[in-house]
């Protein structure tokens, strides 16, 4: 039986399934949270496997103040989004994928993780929950959230004994303040994001906190977020601290190799599917900084940012600029990506699942 060391403070509830869309300034969505009505919870202890979950209303959740989380940092999270299509219908964008990539972190994270299945059902179900959030065609998506995480208290280090899964949701519109213009990014040459042998392949909660420092020193000198070098030769780059990083020159679109220390992510795996179907050359390598130089193009990818363009980068003082605007590669493969993420664009790849 698994302690209730984390409980909502609310009780258990089943929806309202109000398809109504609220009322809210949605043209001012940025990337704030909007608390919403439900969110999804499941519990087990460390010797069993998840089984059973419930839609809470949304709230304030309790825990013991020795929680693995709290103490040690064992969590993870996940992101993915639902469109609103013009039919009033929703749809999720590679869920299975999100659920894969939380197994495979909670294996690294000595966690036990939810099946693909019940992962995938209870995004959806926290989405019909709250579908009254998704924003109208065009206006943002709602972003949901999973969280796993250690929420049995253990004073030792060692895994927590219960582990609790979550999932709230948010209604957003971009991820940066510049909206869909582009970003300004700082090489950060002194602080790095994960080491090799480390969790930065993964979506652990211990890779985000330790980006912070270099991120306000970078914002607070006007740039809109870091991007972080390799920790051993500091030579090749890595990834932006919200998302993955591809550099374009003439007709081949490169971005660093996953080899434990980047992120795989969703988003970064859907651009390289869509550049090659496009007729692009792909590679995945290691990229020397330098390279920032003789670049076309720099854009960011990922579930939160979806393809940014970035305007420019500096690098040691010195400074790039780069193609964006119509007629860039980021701006063809951002209408592709969103185009089929909100089905306007025929999903052939059949990544989108509708609820
Ligand atoms: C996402 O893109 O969903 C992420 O998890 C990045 C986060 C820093 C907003």
């Amino acid at each position: 039986q698994a302690a209730s060391s984390l409980q909502s403070v609310c009780e258990p509830t089943t929806y309202r399934g109000d398809d109504e869309i609220v009322d809210l300034k949605w043209d001012d969505l940025g990337y704030a949270l909007v608390p919403t009505d439900y969110m999804y919870m499941m519990k087990c202890s460390i010797n069993e496997e998840f089984s059973h979950g419930e839609l809470n209303r949304y709230g304030n959740i309790e825990m013991s103040p020795g929680a693995g989380v709290l103490n040690y940092g064992q969590g993870m999270f996940e992101g993915l989004k639902a469109y609103r299509k013009e039919d009033g219908r929703v749809l999720l964008f590679r869920p299975e994928q999100n659920a894969m990539r939380m197994k495979m972190g909670a294996e690294r994270m000595c966690m036990p993780s939810p099946s693909i299945e019940q992962f995938v059902d209870a995004v959806k179900q926290t989405v019909l929950a709250n579908k009254r959030w998704v924003p109208p065609p065009g206006k943002g998506s709602l972003y949901l959230r999973p969280l796993l995480m250690g929420s049995g208290a253990s004073l030792g280090l060692q895994p927590a004994p219960e582990f609790t899964f979550l999932i709230y949701a948010t209604p957003v519109g971009s991820y940066f303040k510049e909206g869909l213009a582009p970003i300004k990014l700082l090489v950060e040459d002194e602080y790095h994001r994960a080491t090799p042998g480390g969790t930065g392949g993964v979506k652990s909660i211990s890779n985000y906190a330790p980006v912070l420092k270099a991120q306000a020193q970078a914002k607070s000198k006007g740039f809109s977020d870091v991007l972080f070098l390799d920790s051993i030769s500091k030579k090749y780059l890595e990834e932006v601290a919200s998302c993955n990083v591809f550099v374009v020159k003439d007709k081949t679109i490169s971005t660093p190799a996953t080899r434990g220390t980047i992120l795989p992510g969703i988003t970064r795996k859907s651009v390289i599917d869509i550049a090659i179907d496009h007729g692009y050359e792909v590679e995945e390598r290691p990229i020397p900084v330098e390279e920032l130089f003789e670049a076309d193009e720099v854009f960011c990818a990922g579930t939160a940012v979806v393809v940014s363009p970035v305007g420019s980068i500096t690098y040691q003082g010195k400074s790039v600029e780069y193609r964006t605007g119509d007629g860039s590669v980021s701006r063809k493969l951002y209408s592709t990506l969103i185009g089929i993420q909100t089905g306007l664009i025929k999903d052939k790849m059949g990544w989108t699942v509708e609820i």
